[in-house]
C-alpha cells in the first residue's frame, strides 16, 4: 500500500484506485492480476519440482483463474459449481483435484466421467460411493486419500481442519480399512496419492512439520501395496499477515514453509501437490466502499460506508482485522467503528480504529480482501453482490 500524489494505490506496480471510483454504484473489488503473478513466481520458486493447485474457494474470479491457469497452476475445487467455474476459464479436467467432505452422487458422477485428475477422499463411505459409481459407470477413479494427523496449527478454530474433532480427512487407525476397501475396488480406484490439509491462515510450522513426518511413514508403508502411489499432497493454509504489507517478510514465511516441506518429503521420488489460496491472492485485492454517514453517538463515532458483512464477512466471523485507508490520503486522523448497512451487530469492519479522516461521500479500501471476501460475499437483507474490477 502506497499513496503517490495522494491517491492509494495497490500491488507491486502502484496502480491508483480512485479513477475506479468515477461513477461509482456499489463496492468494488479490485484485484491486481500482476500481483497475482509476483505471488505465484515466488511459491513456484520456493517450492521447485510442486505442483501447485490453486484452492479456487479463496477467490473464484474467471480473470483470476485464467492469470494463474496461463502462469501454469492447477484448480484445487470443492464443488461441481467451482469444477464448472474451472473448466469454464480454461483449465481441463486433467488440472483438477476435487476435495471436500460432502461430495453428493451427481458431483462424483460428472467428476468420473469428465476425468478428474485426482479425487481427494474424505471418508470411509465416501470411497466406497465412489468406488462403487466408477465400477457401475466402467471407470477407474483416480483417487487421493485425506488423511487427518490430528495437529494444531494454531489457527483460528473455524479455519482448523487438522483435528480429530473436525469433519475433515480420515484418522490414522482408519488406514487398514481404506487399504481393504481399495482392494475390494481395485478394478474401480487406483490410488494416486494422499494428502493433508492442517488448516487456512498458518503462519508457524512446527506442527505441520510433525503432521508431514507422519504422513511420510504414511506414504512408505502404503506405497508397498499400491505401487500406483506417486502423489503426495501437503495442502494449503500457508497464511499472510493482514497488519502490514510487507513483501519480504512474507516471502521469508514462505522460504521457511517450503524448505520444512522439502527437507521432510524432498527424497520421496514423488509428484509433491499444493493447494495454496490466501497466499496466492489474500493481498491482491481491496474492497472499496463509500462513506455514507459519520454518526456520533455519546459512546463513539461510526463511520457507516455501503459494504458490509454480506460483502466481506472476515471481521465478523474470524474477528479477523483488515486495514483500511481512505482512498484520498487526509493529514487528520479520526478514532471510529467502522461499521456496515447490515442489520447486525457484528457488521463491523474495525472497531476503535485511528484511521485518516474522512466524511460522507469518501472512499474507503479494506485491504488485503483479495481472499475469502467476493468467494463468502451473500445477499443477506438483499443488498446487492459487489462489483469486481481486474487490473
Ligand atoms: C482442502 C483445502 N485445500 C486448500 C485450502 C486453501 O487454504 P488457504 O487458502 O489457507 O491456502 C483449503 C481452505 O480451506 C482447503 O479446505
Amino acid at each position: 500500500m502506497e499513496y503517490i500524489n495522494n491517491e492509494l494505490c495497490l500491488g507491486p506496480l502502484k496502480k491508483p484506485l480512485l479513477p475506479l471510483c468515477a461513477n461509482y454504484m456499489r463496492p468494488i473489488y479490485v484485484y491486481d492480476l500482476d500481483f497475482v503473478a509476483q505471488r505465484y513466481q515466488a511459491m513456484t520458486k520456493a517450492l521447485p519440482g510442486t505442483r501447485v493447485f490453486y484452492a479456487m474457494k479463496a477467490n473464484p474470479n474467471v480473470e483470476v483463474l485464467q492469470k494463474l491457469k496461463h502462469l501454469g497452476a492447477g484448480a484445487d475445487v470443492v464443488s461441481l459449481g467451482e469444477i464448472k467455474r474451472a473448466l469454464e476459464s480454461g483449465f481441463s479436467p486433467q488440472d483438477i483435484v476435487y476435495s471436500g467432505v460432502g461430495k453428493t452422487r451427481h458431483e462424483i458422477s460428472e467428476a468420473l466421467t469428465l476425468g478428474i485428475y485426482q479425487i481427494n477422499v474424505e471418508s470411509l463411505p465416501e470411497l466406497e460411493r465412489i468406488g462403487a459409481m466408477a465400477r457401475s459407470l466402467g471407470k477407474r477413479a483416480s483417487v487421493a486419500l485425506r488423511l487427518n494427523p490430528d495437529i494444531d496449527i494454531k489457527t483460528h478454530p473455524y479455519i482448523a481442519t487438522g483435528l480429530k474433532d473436525n469433519k475433515f480427512g480420515m484418522e490414522l487407525s482408519l488406514i487398514p480399512d481404506l487399504v481393504k476397501c481399495l482392494q475390494t475396488y481395485s478394478d474401480s480406484l487406483e490410488l494416486v496419492g494422499i494428502s493433508l490439509h492442517l488448516g487456512s491462515q498458518m503462519l508457524e510450522f512446527s506442527g505441520y512439520q510433525e503432521a508431514l513426518k507422519r504422513l511420510k511413514t504414511v506414504y512408505v508403508d502404503l506405497q508397498k501395496k499400491f505401487d500406483t502411489l506417486t502423489r503426495f499432497d501437503f495442502g494449503g493454509g500457508l497464511g499472510i499477515f493482514y497488519d502490514r504489507l510487507d513483501v519480504e517478510l512474507e516471502e521469508s514465511l514462505l522460504k521457511d514453509y517450503a524448505n520444512i516441506t522439502l527437507e521432510t518429503l524432498g527424497d520421496l521420488q514423488c509428484e509433491l501437490q499444493t493447494e495454496p489460496g490466501r497466499w496466492l491472492v489474500g493481498h491482491c485485492g481491496t474492497l472499496i466502499a463509500q462513506v455514507q454517514y459519520v454518526k456520533k453517538t455519546s459512546a463513539k463515532t461510526f463511520v457507516i460506508v455501503d459494504a458490509g458483512m454480506n460483502h466481506l464477512i472476515r471481521p465478523s466471523l474470524y474477528e479477523a482485522e483488515h486495514l483500511i485507508f481512505p482512498l484520498k490520503k487526509t493529514m487528520e486522523v479520526m478514532k471510529a467503528d467502522i461499521v456496515g448497512p447490515i442489520c447486525e451487530s457484528s457488521d463491523f469492519f474495525a472497531k476503535e480504529r485511528t484511521l485518516g479522516k474522512v466524511q460522507e461521500g469518501d472512499f474507503v479500501a479494506i485491504m488485503d480482501s483479495g481472499a475469502y471476501g467476493y468467494s463468502m460475499a451473500s445477499l443477506y437483507n438483499l443488498q446487492e453482490l459487489p462489483l469486481e474490477i481486474c487490473l
